[in-house]
């Protein structure tokens, strides 16, 4: 496989994938529709790989960042890319757009991962020439801290193109998942989903303060969640593992999920006391350090797992 990756829409998303290729040795071609974002982009990789270097997860901020150059075009980015990952706006309309585009230059060989959030492939790549080559590689940002990334074929991808793309994947330091079939959100945002409708239910309730819900996830489940996911556990926490949980748990939790059915959506009203909570909390010109705050904590995070794996 080539080592040349090409970056396709160069906003957050595209421009922290810039730094994951780039890191793991790959030439990365940055190409976005609107040139001042990649020039813009190129800053803020630069910005974020010098941090990284501080937390000791980058050896050589210059060496990684002289790997990635500009694209003035598609069909510039992807000359001699074996994969491409795209990044472009949220919006079927677009992506369906950008991917006809790139069915017109794209090698025989190109395999396009999507980042898209929910949007499945085969709502944008039907009937292409490329079509069996694109699926889904859809990360949780920044990239570069957190390695997950749900790959999720369209019903027409080939499973040569799956498989490439999960090893690329390994390869640069991600932690691949495969969903079997395309379902709406995948497995992550249909995870968030399921919590914020409760988060939101518990506060229209007025049971607790918007605080106190994000307090029981950051001071409490999230801890063990940084580490093993919801089956996990479970299976820790009864002396007969899992089986032995569900039995003593599982009726109860039965009976106050049936209780929150069914799913309404979020309330004018409730949107506004969360928002107003966190307002007060957080003024929104303090959003961006708060960002930056979050980040330097994610790496930190992420330091502490390289030490793990040790
Ligand atoms: N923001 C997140 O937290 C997040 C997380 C995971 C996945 N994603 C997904 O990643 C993708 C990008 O999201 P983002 O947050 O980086 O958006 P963004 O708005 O920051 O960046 C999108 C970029 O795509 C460019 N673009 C749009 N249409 C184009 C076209 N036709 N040709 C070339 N460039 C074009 C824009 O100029 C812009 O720079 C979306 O599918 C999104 O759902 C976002």
């Amino acid at each position: 496989m080539s080592d040349k990756v090409a970056i396709l829409g160069a906003g957050l998303v595209g421009s922290a994938w810039a730094i994951v290729f780039a890191r793991a040795g790959h030439a990365v071609s940055l190409y976005d529709g609107d040139g001042a974002q990649s020039r813009q982009a190129l800053a803020r990789v630069g910005d974020n790989m010098r941090e990284l270097v501080g937390f000791g997860l980058l050896d050589d901020a210059d060496a990684a960042l002289a790997r990635i150059s500009i694209a003035g075009n598609l069909a510039e980015a992807l000359d001699g890319a074996a994969y491409a990952q795209e990044s472009v706006f949220e919006r079927a309309d677009v992506k369906t757009e950008f991917y006809a585009e790139i069915d017109k230059v794209a090698g025989a060989d190109l395999i396009v991962g999507s980042s898209s959030s929910g949007i499945p492939a085969s709502v944008f790549t039907e009937g292409l020439d490329c079509a069996a080559r694109c699926l889904i590689a859809h990360p949780i940002n920044p990239p570069y801290v957190i390695p997950l990334v749900e790959v999720v074929p369209a019903p027409w991808t080939a499973d040569a193109a799956v498989q490439t793309c999960w090893d690329l994947m390994l390869d640069v330091d991600m932690a691949p998942v495969r969903l079997t079939r395309e379902v709406d959100g995948f497995i992550a945002n249909r995870l968030q989903a399921a919590l914020l409708w409760e988060a939101f239910r518990l506060l229209e309730a007025g049971i607790a303060t918007a605080e106190d819900i994000d307090k029981t996830i950051s001071e409490g489940l999230g801890r063990r969640w940084t580490f093993i996911g919801p089956f996990e556990t479970i299976d820790l926490n009864a002396p007969g593992g899992l089986q032995d949980y569900a039995a003593r748990l599982g009726p109860g939790f039965f009976e106050f999920v049936k209780q929150g059915e069914p799913a309404e959506p979020w309330s004018e009203a409730v949107i506004a006391k969360a928002h107003g909570e966190r307002r007060n909390k957080l003024p929104l010109r303090e959003q961006p350090a708060r960002q930056a705050w979050r980040d330097r904590r994610l790496m930190a995070l992420a330091k502490h797992f390289q030490e793990e794996a040790k």
